[in-house]
This record gives structure tokens, sequence and C-alpha cells, in this order.
């Protein structure tokens, strides 16, 4: 089972007493589901997100009972500093490797490196995981997603043209 409740167990440890200003990251519990689904709310809508397809837009910013249920298959990490949510990454791991899903970083709280420590998290799960791989797509358009696994040592492996809603996909892999 890799789901993210697991009765309310917290996978990533944590300091004991996290430092003021730090960023912590933490498995993610069902209370956080509702202040989870409303930063995916704020991040895929103007001014922040560009144009999109609608079916895209709707299946990132999923109501709570929808993202609960996507929490079975997918163990997802939460970023936080002083008890504040700033960004999300889910792990869905199957056959050996680990995909990198719906990850997303308070727009105002960008380039302070919470997606890079979201990423540090998920790597060291599907280290845990046995996986030997992780793996990431992201919409040709979204260069910030582009420039982050870049800057992570993933290689970019691929594109998708017009994969998602009639939008080009790029593919980035990191080996573990
Ligand atoms: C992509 C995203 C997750 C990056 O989050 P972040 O917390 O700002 O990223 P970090 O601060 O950890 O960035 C680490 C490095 O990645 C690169 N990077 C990140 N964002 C960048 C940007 N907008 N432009 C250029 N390089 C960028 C830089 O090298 C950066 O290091 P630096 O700030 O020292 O130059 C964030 O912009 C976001 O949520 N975008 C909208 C949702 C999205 O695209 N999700 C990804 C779908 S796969």
């Amino acid at each position: 089972m890799h789901g993210s409740d697991r009765g309310g167990e917290r996978a990533a440890s944590p300091p004991a007493k996290a430092a003021p200003g730090a960023v912590v990251v933490e498995r993610i519990t069902h209370h956080d589901v509702p202040e989870i689904c409303s930063l995916y709310r704020r991040v895929w809508e103007p001014p922040h997100s560009p144009p999109l397809p609608a079916e895209l837009v709707k299946s990132w910013q999923p109501a709570a009972l929808e993202f609960t249920s996507r929490m079975e298959g997918v163990t997802y990490f939460a970023a936080r500093r002083d008890g504040k949510l700033l960004g999300v990454i889910g792990c869905e791991v199957a056959h050996g490797n680990c995909h990198l899903v719906d990850l997303a970083v308070d727009p105002e709280a960008r380039r302070q490196r919470v997606a890079s420590a979201l990423v540090a998290s998920a790597l060291e799960w599907a280290h845990h995981a046995n996986a030997v791989e992780v793996w990431a797509d992201t919409l040709a358009q979204f260069s910030a997603a582009a420039a982050l696994f870049k800057h992570l040592g993933f290689a970019e492996c691929g594109v998708l043209h017009k994969h998602e809603w009639n939008e080009d996909v790029r593919l980035f892999e990191r080996m573990l």
C-alpha cells in the first residue's frame, strides 16, 4: 500500500521542532486535503495560470472527494513554512519507477527552493519504495517546470505530441 494516510502516519520525519522560517516537507494526511485543493485552485487560475484547456484545469483543480480518492494510489508530500502550505507533490510508484504528479508551488513562494525540497522528498520516498527511476511529464509550454527538472539533474527524454487535450508534453527522467 502506498496511499497517503496510513492511519495518519507521517513518513518523512522532520526535525522534532523546525527552525522558524524553515521549509518542512511532510507526508500529507486527510486533514490537509481542503487546504491542498485550495492551493491547486489558486495555482491553476488567472492571473497565475496561463490559458489552458478546460479539461486540464478541471483535473488539476480536484474537489476534496476526488483528491481523497487519488490518495489511494499516490503518496503526497506537502511543504510548509511556519505552518503555511507552500507546495505539494505526488509520487506514484509502479513497475519499479516513480512518476511525479500534481507538483505545484504557491505563486507567492516560488524561486525559494520549495519545489526542490518537495522533489528531494519524493526521490527519497521512491528510493525507499525500491524504484530505480523517477520520471515526470509537463506541458511543453511550462518552462519553469522544465528548468526545475533540468536543475535537479533530470534528463529530458522525449516529447509526446498533442498528448493531453492537444497540448505537447515533455518527459524528464532521473535514475536513482
Ligand atoms: C515549476 C514550479 C513547481 C517550480 O517551483 P519553485 O519552488 O519555484 O522551484 P525552485 O525554487 O525549487 O527552483 C529550483 C531551480 O529550478 C529552476 N527554476 C524554477 N523556476 C524557474 C523559472 N520560473 N524560470 C527559470 N528557472 C526556474 C531554477 O534553476 C531554480 O533555481 P534558482 O531559483 O536558484 O535559479 C512552480 O513554478 C509551479 O508551481 N509552477 C506551476 C505549476 C507547474 O508548472 N507544475 C509542474 C507541473 S509538472
